[in-house]
């Protein structure tokens, strides 16, 4: 058979894998898993997140893959298409679109940071500021009006470009390369952490549960930052899933993907918590807490510290872009589908896309008085794109598959029509399709509102 898919596809499986995989690894996994796990708690945040992400997160991935390829179409088309006697099923498509709008919207805001420390590592600014002065730094940029905003926009313009330039020119080819380096630089970097002075609280922190201080909440917010993590729920994945090669195992496609994204950010953590002890910060420290603590373990490294943060801002605004590529494929694969050209398409969400970045981005400055309650225009998103939309979606997507789709369809593909062994079928659709992944997230969506 041939690798080739009918569609726009990747030209190899490898392709296609590393592409997903590339959406899945980015700032979720070393801006915000440390960053929430710190809010909730550090190690029980961290044990309920691992269940989360392989008995929840990997069987959506699954889902979600066997949706787009059966289909070749994206959400808002695949639902329909799956079940014509059930069409108001295509509102969870829009609703998963609707996510990805708003995840754009705020994933841009922190990639700009992340683009804006790669030049002043460049340019030497970071490394001549001392470590007691780095909490400084980032509250001074980042509610600064026109840096942060210039550098988002800035991102936004390179992701555009990626994705005009078609599927597989752009996508594979910047995904294949990076996180192979990505990862050997985080280990470099949780060798140096531990190392550091007072690095052991910073273990404990992560590692020994303390359950007493898991909320409802926190619970919640694991699953939203497991189902973000893995780019699933909100169908980016069914796009992807249409592009994936016919003879591709998605069971070992979906394990390869969840492992790497589970590992990555546990490195993250690694990486961070030790430093943040050593240098007597607060895991508490909210979503600057990498911009914070990173800098200060550069700045240990020495003479090399420069290279070093040059480097790992770099490869982390890479990561930030194969996963906004990702997002913003999705939404222009839709408007395409519906007949509007790619490119235009692409330059229409951009611009509607730019707002909200721009003014999640200036609620850290000139904004930062209008809220609703006690959050920002930038925790509200934060809140809606991490914590709550990815398991409402991700709820109503499993029911669909689970309930809704045909029990062959998925056996056919998942097979790939008879010629892949599914030995683990019986478990996988009637015990974690039908009732655990549902019933879970269910009861920690409601608990959590309740909460
Ligand atoms: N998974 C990406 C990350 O961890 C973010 C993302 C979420 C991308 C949802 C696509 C869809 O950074």
């Amino acid at each position: 058979m041939s690798t080739e898919n009918s569609k726009n596809g990747f030209s190899s499986s490898f392709g296609a894998i590393m592409a997903a995989a590339g959406s899945a690894v980015g700032l979720g996994n070393i801006w915000r898993f440390p960053y929430i796990c710190g809010k909730y708690g550090g190690g029980a945040f961290l044990l309920v997140y691992i269940c989360f992400v392989f008995f929840i997160g990997m069987v959506l991935m699954m889902s979600e893959f066997v949706i787009g390829r059966r289909t070749q179409s994206t959400p808002a088309r695949a639902y329909p298409l799956l079940r014509p006697d059930k069409p108001r099923w295509r509102m969870v498509g829009l609703l998963g679109l609707a996510t990805c709008f708003l995840i754009l919207g705020v994933y841009l805001v922190i990639s700009g940071w992340t683009l804006n420390y790669f030049w002043e590592s460049l340019t030497g600014t970071l490394g001549s500021i001392d470590n007691d002065g780095f909490g400084d730094h980032f509250k001074q940029f980042a509610s600064s009006a026109g840096r942060p905003a210039v550098s988002l926009l800035l991102f936004l313009l390179f992701t555009l470009l990626v994705i005009i330039g078609g599927v597989e020119k752009g996508i594979e080819r910047i995904s294949k390369l990076l996180m192979p380096i990505l990862v050997v630089l985080l280990i470099v970097m949780c060798v140096r952490s531990l190392t550091l002075d007072g690095a052991s609280a910073g273990v404990a922190y992560l590692f020994q549960p303390d359950f007493s201080k898991l909320t409802g909440e926190g619970v919640l917010a694991a699953l939203g930052q497991a189902l973000f993590s893995l780019s699933v729920g909100m169908g980016v994945m069914i796009v992807y899933g249409s592009y994936l090669p016919l003879n591709d195992n998605i069971l070992k496609t979906s394990m390869w993907i969840t492992v790497c994204d589970f590992f990555i950010a546990i490195l993250a953590g690694v990486a961070i918590f030790p430093a943040v002890f050593a240098t007597g910060q607060e895991p508490t420290g909210g979503p600057g807490l990498v911009y914070q603590v990173l800098p200060v373990v550069f700045n240990s490294f020495g003479s090399l510290g420069r290279l070093f943060s040059v480097v790992f801002f770099l490869l982390l605004s890479l990561a930030a872009l194969t996963s906004a590529i990702s997002l913003l494929e999705a939404l222009t694969a839709w408007l395409n589908e519906k007949g509007m050209k790619r490119a235009v398409a692409a330059v229409l969400v951009s611009l509607c896309v730019s707002v909200v970045a721009v003014a999640a981005s200036f609620s850290f400055g000139v904004w930062g008085s209008v809220k609703l309650g006690s959050l920002t225009i930038f925790d509200l998103l934060d809140k809606l794109t991490g914590t709550y939309l990815p398991p409402i979606c991700a709820f109503l997507t499993i029911v669909f598959f689970g309930w809704v789709m045909k029990k062959e369809d998925i056996m056919d593909e998942l097979s790939n029509h008879g010629t892949v062994k599914i030995g683990y079928f019986k478990v996988f659709y009637f015990f974690l399709v039908r009732f655990v992944a549902p019933l879970s997230l269910l009861v920690v969506l409601v608990t959590g509102f309740l909460n």
